[in-house]
């Protein structure tokens, strides 16, 4: 038979996904296992929201859609970035899609040529490589360390541009690192993405979850120059615990924004119309539940890290924002643990589900070998049941 696609053959499975597939399968066979593997609120969906869903479909709206979603949601989407970003966005210019990771998909489709290059700061998150990969393009990684707490330096972005560079990629908070890049760290970047004519995906899907009082600021914020040629990628998934609802969206300039609506037409067509009906609710709505969540995750946050940080072999840094550790496990490099010897991260949560019972998510696949992640989407008593069996497994 004729080769299949060179392009999709060399899409890596998503490890997040892979790690939470073999727990999954373990606790179907009945072992006990504590997983902190996808990044989903524990919490349900507000009863507001669900309502607004019901409401919608006894109303009968259960036909397509325009292709970018309807004007009520993308009115609604404009209205939620000027309260609490403070920028201006005609509705023309939001894009609603699937969810924020099929905004970030559709926007590399739009700017992508084959061959260009995408400034990529490591550790990213794992679908921003292989989606540029999809679109044509080449990923153009930029490692940070914990020293640097995860954030690529001006000077670090400014060496690592070519005459191919097209865009770079910023999540902030990240995931996986958890860190928040300052207005002025912002600043710093954007003038480069500015002197050197880049474009920039901007995914702040956890801005609802920052922690210590810090302040987020949108890249979009910093002034026209660099709001014209930002992608600003948000959805409802994370800060409205509405990850299976499936909507995401996209704030750019309206040209952009027509070629990101022309493309949808021609793939998924609209997001589902109920989904579309319970995030104008979730964005309009009361906001009060986002911050109730948003403290708990903080209190997980403070109690993983003091623990993790007393434990002998492993250490993390204190993140800012959305709900993730990483942890690093440089020191128990060349151990044996759980009859494996541990060569990576890879190597350490394969052990560590296999015979700790726990699932944590190995950072090789975001750029970071030496990492795995936790998420604190988990309950409390599962975060200290979780850091009670790596003490356990650390001594095995
Ligand atoms: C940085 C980042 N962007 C986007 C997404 C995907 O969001 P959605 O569920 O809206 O597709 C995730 C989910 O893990 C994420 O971590």
């Amino acid at each position: 038979m004729k080769e299949l696609s060179i392009i999709a053959s060399r899409v890596q499975a998503s490890t997040t996904l892979a790690v939470d597939a073999l727990a999954k399968q373990m606790k179907a066979d009945g072992l006990d296992v504590v997983g902190f593997g996808t990044g989903e609120p524990d919490f349900d969906t507000p009863d507001n929201i669900k309502e607004a869903a019901i409401k919608a479909i006894k109303a009968g709206q259960t036909k397509y859609t325009p292709a970018d979603g309807i004007v009520p949601l993308r009115k609604a989407v404009a209205a939620r970035l000027k309260a609490d970003c403070g920028i201006d966005y005609d509705y023309t210019q939001i894009v609603v899609s699937s969810g924020a990771k099929h905004n970030v998909f559709v926007a590399l489709m739009a700017l992508l040529n084959p061959g260009d290059e995408v400034i990529l700061p490591a550790p990213f998150w794992v679908t921003y490589s292989e989606a540029i990969r999809i679109a044509g393009g080449i990923p153009v990684v930029v490692p940070t360390t914990e020293d640097m707490d995860f954030k690529m330096t001006p000077v670090q972005l400014e060496s690592a541009i070519t005459a191919k560079t097209k865009a770079i990629i910023i999540n902030n908070p990240s995931n996986p690192t958890g860190m928040l890049y300052s207005g002025a760290e912002l600043k710093a970047l954007t003038a480069v993405c500015v002197k050197h004519d880049l474009y920039i995906i901007s995914d702040e899907i956890y801005y609802g979850l920052v922690y210590d009082q810090k302040e987020f600021v949108s890249i979009a914020s910093l002034g026209e120059a660099v709001k014209e040629r930002t992608i600003l990628i948000h959805g409802v998934s994370k800060s409205y615990a509405m990850t299976g609802w499936r909507i995401g969206y996209s704030a750019s300039n309206a040209k952009l924004a027509k070629i990101m609506a022309n493309f949808l037409s021609h793939s998924t067509s609209a997001p589902s119309t109920i989904s579309q009906y319970a995030a104008i609710e979730a964005l309009s709505g009361p906001q009060e539940g986002i911050n109730a969540m948003r403290d708990v995750f903080e209190q997980r946050r403070n109690y993983i890290v003091k623990r993790m940080n007393t434990i002998e072999g492993v250490s993390c840094i204190k993140p800012d924002g959305a709900f993730y550790i990483m942890m690093n496990i440089e020191k128990l490099l060349g151990k044996t643990l759980g009859g494996r010897v541990i060569n990576n991260g890879d190597d350490f949560a394969l052990a560590f589900l296999e015979k700790g019972l726990v699932a944590v998510v190995p950072c090789s696949g975001f750029g970071a070998p030496n990492f795995v992640r936790w998420t604190y989407a988990a309950s409390m008593e599962n975060i200290k049941e979780g850091l009670d069996r790596l003490e356990k497994f650390l001594k095995s």
